[in-house]
């Protein structure tokens, strides 16, 4: 089965990143032919400073690596070296109705807030569906913040093969359960934009304060917590063995421990947890040769699969 899904380079990536999206990446790649990429497009409508985005780009390529996606299973490249997407965008931007992306959420959330939202925004989702559409992907493991992008791809798909006949392959989201949507350090959904993010890579020490500052309640420490309604133990609950997991839980049920306490465990889980692929981004990047290479290698196959699918949309619409 074709797997498909991509990561903007906006940023250093996170845990809702690994936990949510990557994690599945990686074990989807060991039985399906997986295609993962990295969405400087999407990205160009945040980071406005070449330098940065170029930056970030490398980045997210040495991120995958070092978190263990597998070149030689996988296909990794980046979304703007396969043109054939922005050209398939506009084939699905004139069947794209504006009620529709009126109604996604980034664009809206946006508008809410009366901050200023440009085209590039408002059609994000039509170019998210060319991204998934021109590999014929058939599952896009996401968090579930991209759910509602990725039904949106199936309506674009379903009322272009309506129009033009069977064109597209409908595909389907899939989202992990323990972490469709990964708590941040207040609380709220881990996000970029939130500030609240716990990075996967960075210096460690700096990445302890982060843990040892997220926001808890006030309540006593004898009273008996339910686990699963802290974001704290659910943070702890991603980077821990089931046997910790589950000590931890029951202290919760029992009542009687402090924050820090767990605090704690959740910055030790983590290093042991991201301590391996730390050591293989500092390896990569004594290497960026390869990391080009792999890059190069996988735009070349990518470009091939999107210029059959974009063809096959052309001439049922009667551009050819
Ligand atoms: P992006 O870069 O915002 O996020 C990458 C992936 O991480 C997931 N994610 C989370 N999962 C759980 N909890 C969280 N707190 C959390 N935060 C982020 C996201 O759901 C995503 O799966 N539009 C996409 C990139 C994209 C794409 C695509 C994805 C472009 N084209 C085609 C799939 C298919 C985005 O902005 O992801």
């Amino acid at each position: 089965m074709r797997v498909l899904s991509g990561i903007q380079p906006t940023g250093r990536p996170h845990w809702g990143n690994f936990f949510g999206a990557i994690r599945q990446y990686i074990s989807l790649q060991e039985e399906h032919d997986g295609f993962y990429f990295i969405a400087d497009l999407h990205a160009l409508t945040t980071v406005r400073d070449a330098s940065a985005l170029r930056q970030n780009t490398l980045d997210a390529a040495l991120d995958l690596l070092a978190l263990g996606l597998d070149p030689q299973r996988a296909t990794l490249f980046v979304q703007s070296r396969v043109p054939e997407v922005s050209e398939l965008c506009w084939l699905l931007m004139t069947g794209a109705g504006m009620g529709l992306l009126e109604r996604c959420h980034a664009y809206k959330e946006k508008k809410a807030k009366g901050l200023p939202a440009d085209a590039g925004l408002f059609t994000y989702p039509v170019l998210m569906s060319a991204d998934i559409l021109a590999y014929d992907a058939e599952l896009v493991p996401v968090g579930q913040d991209q759910v509602q992008h990725v039904e949106v791809c199936r309506d674009l798909a379903g009322s272009f093969n309506h129009t033009f006949g069977d064109v597209f392959k409908l595909p389907k989201a899939q989202v992990m359960t323990d972490a469709a949507k990964v708590p941040g350090t207040d609380g709220q959904k881990m996000s970029k934009s939130y500030d609240n993010t716990l990075p996967l890579f960075g210096d460690e020490k700096q990445i302890r304060k982060m843990i040892m500052r997220i926001v808890t309640d006030s309540r006593p420490m004898e009273e008996p917590k339910v686990p699963e309604d802290d974001h704290l133990f659910q943070l702890y609950r991603l980077v821990a063995p089931p046997a910790d997991v589950e000590a931890m839980a029951e202290k919760y049920r029992r009542g009687g421990f402090g924050y820090g306490e767990v605090k704690k465990g959740v910055a030790d889980a983590s290093e042991a947890f991201f301590g391996a692929a730390r050591q293989r981004r500092r390896e990569l990047e004594q290497n960026l040769d390869y990391v080009t290479q792999v890059l190069d290698q996988g735009a070349e196959k990518a470009r091939g699969e999107a210029a059959a699918v974009l063809l096959r949309a052309q001439k049922a619409c009667g551009l050819r």
